[in-house]
């Protein structure tokens, strides 16, 4: 029992050793922030329309440091479609501008059909999105009672998923007297005389999607890359950071416009991966394994 909580309590004493070392090593430069600059030198490109995409969106398979973590593409290798999940919904990515940092992307529930096949509301994640041009809303209704249809245009949904009647409004509406409302953007002309949707027209223009930009990354990523240095994501700050080739490596960015290194700033990301792993192994309790 004595033996045993001695040799339990070395093997600790070894693997904190050895840990202070690794850390050290990490503080001097060489263990892990480095490994970023050469592990994030990879840009998504699914298809021949989304090619070269880099920060802020990164491939599933990236390193998670390699891109803020709203902004990950996935590629439907089948069809060469792209996909990214805004707000719990599924969106077909159609287009990519990174120089003004806008988007078009359409419900991937519309891509085949009239109407939505998901019961859920068109919502973006305003904390980083926005839209980006002048876009009207559009109202589909599911479920309306016979005694009660909707003044407005009867549609076809036309893959017999649902053969109920289905209506379509302009604007954001509730359900009324349906059993449900979704609401999708849609194009301002969507609308004809006195409020009428031509719903086959309406529902080809929603696969046309709709465009929307993003808030983050812009000035930080541009002073980044300007000075050869590669865009990454903080998980400490929850910010985009900046991965350099030399020391020190995390920085806001990698040399001044005059070719020297930059103050040493920003470097959060190695001391909290740093104390991070000291907490891990300190936390063990060193008894635990005699009792
Ligand atoms: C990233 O990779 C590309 C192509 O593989 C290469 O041309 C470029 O120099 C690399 N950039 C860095 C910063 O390593
Ligand atoms: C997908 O894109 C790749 C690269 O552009 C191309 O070689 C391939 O034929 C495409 N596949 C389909 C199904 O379109
Ligand atoms: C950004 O670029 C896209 C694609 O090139 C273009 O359609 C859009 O009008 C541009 N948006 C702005 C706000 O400049
Ligand atoms: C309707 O669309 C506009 C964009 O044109 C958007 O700002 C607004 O939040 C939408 N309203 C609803 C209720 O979804
Ligand atoms: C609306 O929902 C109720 C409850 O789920 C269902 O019984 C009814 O058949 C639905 N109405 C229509 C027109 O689909
Ligand atoms: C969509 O939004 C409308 C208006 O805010 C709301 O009445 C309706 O219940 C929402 N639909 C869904 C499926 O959440
Ligand atoms: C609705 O739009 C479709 C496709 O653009 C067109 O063929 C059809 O004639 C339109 N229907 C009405 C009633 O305008
Ligand atoms: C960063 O985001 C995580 C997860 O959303 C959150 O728990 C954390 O408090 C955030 N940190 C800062 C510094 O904002
Ligand atoms: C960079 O060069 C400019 C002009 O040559 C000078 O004014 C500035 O002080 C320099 N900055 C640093 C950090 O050396």
């Amino acid at each position: 029992m004595n033996s045993q909580s001695i040799s339990g309590f070395s093997f600790l004493h070894l693997l904190f050793t050895v840990n202070v070392l690794v850390l050290f090593q990490a503080h001097n430069g060489s263990a892990y922030a480095d490994d970023y600059y050469r592990t994030c030198n990879n840009t998504f490109s699914c298809g021949s329309t989304i090619t070269g995409i880099g920060y802020p969106f990164r491939g599933p398979d990236d390193p998670p440091q390699c891109g803020h973590p709203r902004f990950v593409l996935i590629c439907d290798n089948q069809n060469n479609f792209t996909n990214i999940d805004i707000a719990s919904m599924k969106y077909r990515v159609l287009e990519i501008d990174q120089t003004n940092q806008t988007m078009r992307i359409a419900r991937e529930d519309v891509m085949e059909t009239t109407c939505p096949r998901e019961t859920a509301n068109t919502t973006l994640d305003y904390s980083i999105f926005t839209y980006a041009a002048e876009c009207a809303n559009f109202t589909f209704l599911y479920g309306c009672p016979a005694w009660d249809p909707p003044y407005f245009s009867y549609i076809s949904c036309g893959n017999g998923w649902n053969d109920g009647d289905v209506y379509v409004l302009p604007g954001a509406q509730g359900p009324g007297y349906c059993n449900a409302s979704v609401i999708v953007p849609g194009p301002v002309t969507g609308t004809g005389a006195g409020g009428f949707v031509n719903g086959t027209r309406l529902g080809l223009e929603l696969q046309q999607g709709f465009l929307i930009s993003w808030k983050i990354g812009g000035i930080a990523c541009g002073d980044c890359t300007a000075s050869k240095g590669l865009c990454g994501y903080d998980f400490t700050t929850n910010q985009t950071t900046c991965f350099c080739s030399d020391p020190p490596y995390v920085s806001d960015t990698c040399t001044t416009v005059n070719g020297t290194s930059p103050a040493k700033k920003g470097t959060h990301s190695t001391s909290f991966l740093a104390s991070f792993r000291m907490e891990f192994f300190v936390d063990i309790p060193p008894d635990k394994s005699v009792s």
